[in-house]
């Protein structure tokens, strides 16, 4: 069931007749993709970020796009995230964004993809940003790893990765994060990834995610604990206390809009939390994970969309 509902989902996130009615409805003023997505501007996910700060969270911006087919709309998306980061210092919100590589080219060649990484990662060092590169699914695991490694060893530091508890490899890439000294984000991983690599079990995924963080918060620099479990949440933080890790040595992440009172309960207690906020108007295959993640959502969508039509 856990892996089943994320095929599913991705299979359906490749329709594009859903794509053309969610487009539809998705985005009106009250539309049900709003709750996931924070705008398909860049004005509006700064307006939403602010506001996310002005409750003492943290935030993380992420331009949504993948998979592009062309060198022409990789640059393109290049050139967007200049402008984004022109427009974030200007508002004066976190300079933080958070990346992916197939959007910057990796399915057209990887040298195409270094450069364009190396166009975002220039500006955003001269301009004190952080730049986190999203992990997609296993097939481009190796090769995003090897691109991150080789932009760390060109002395490239304001960029960090992400490993997902899913993949049986996540053990040896995590020490080896740890070795280079490497920013990790933690996630549980949200695509389908076949036996052969992953984990099929929720239980299996969660015990890992559990290993997985212990190995980062002992010795990795500044992990992030990317999840909305609660469980793993609370064993985050006992280790952190067992192990004398102040709350200035690690930080949570959380997706925009979701578990929101979690989000604000660990800010009071003093942890630093993260959230990560797409925007943009291609937010379609985001979308869908999270609706996967958990096929709850779909009802409420489905009574929006219903909702909609009537009126
Ligand atoms: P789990 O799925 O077990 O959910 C725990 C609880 O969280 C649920 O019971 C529910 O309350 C709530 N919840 C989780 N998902 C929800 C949803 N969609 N809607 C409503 N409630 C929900 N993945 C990846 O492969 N590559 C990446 O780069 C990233 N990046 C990333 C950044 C950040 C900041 C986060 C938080 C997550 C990611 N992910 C990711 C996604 C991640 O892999 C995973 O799919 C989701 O975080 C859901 O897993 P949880 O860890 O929350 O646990």
């Amino acid at each position: 069931m856990y892996a089943g509902a994320k095929g599913l989902f991705y299979a359906l996130s490749r329709s594009s007749r859903l794509k053309r009615l969610a487009s539809t409805y998705g985005m009106t003023a009250d539309g049900f993709a709003r709750r996931f997505i924070a705008g398909e501007t860049v004005e509006e996910a700064i307006a939403s970020a602010r506001a996310l700060q002005a409750q003492g969270l943290h935030l993380t911006l992420d331009y949504l796009g993948e998979s592009v087919r062309t060198s022409d709309a990789a640059r393109a998306a290049v050139a967007e995230y200049i402008h984004v980061m022109d427009l974030i210092v200007a508002s004066g919100i976190e300079r933080n964004l958070s990346i992916k590589l197939t959007q910057l080219g990796l399915t057209v060649d990887r040298a195409t993809c270094v450069d364009n990484l190396r166009r975002i990662l220039d500006p955003a060092r001269e301009h004190g940003f952080f730049v986190r590169i999203d992990m997609e699914n296993s097939q481009w695991t190796d090769v995003t790893l090897e691109v991150f490694e080789t932009l760390w060893q060109q002395q490239y530091r304001n960029v960090g990765v992400v490993l997902q508890s899913a993949l049986y490899r996540s053990e040896a890439d995590a020490v080896r994060m740890n070795e280079l000294g490497a920013c990790v984000r933690l996630v549980k991983g949200a695509y389908k990834e076949p036996g052969s690599v992953a984990y099929q079990k929720k239980s299996e995924v969660d015990a890992s995610y559990l290993h997985l963080m212990h190995i980062l918060m002992d010795g990795g620099t500044m992990p992030a604990i990317a999840t909305h479990d609660p469980a793993l949440i609370d064993a985050a933080r006992a280790h952190a206390a067992s192990r004398g890790i102040g709350p200035d040595r690690f930080e949570f992440e959380m997706l925009f809009g979701i578990r929101r009172d979690l989000q604000a309960s660990l800010t009071t207690a003093g942890h630093r939390v993260r959230i990560y906020v797409p925007f943009g108007r291609e937010w379609f295959p985001y979308f869908m994970r999270r609706l996967g993640e958990r096929p709850e959502n779909v009802r409420f969508v489905l009574r929006a969309i219903l909702h909609e039509r009537r009126h």
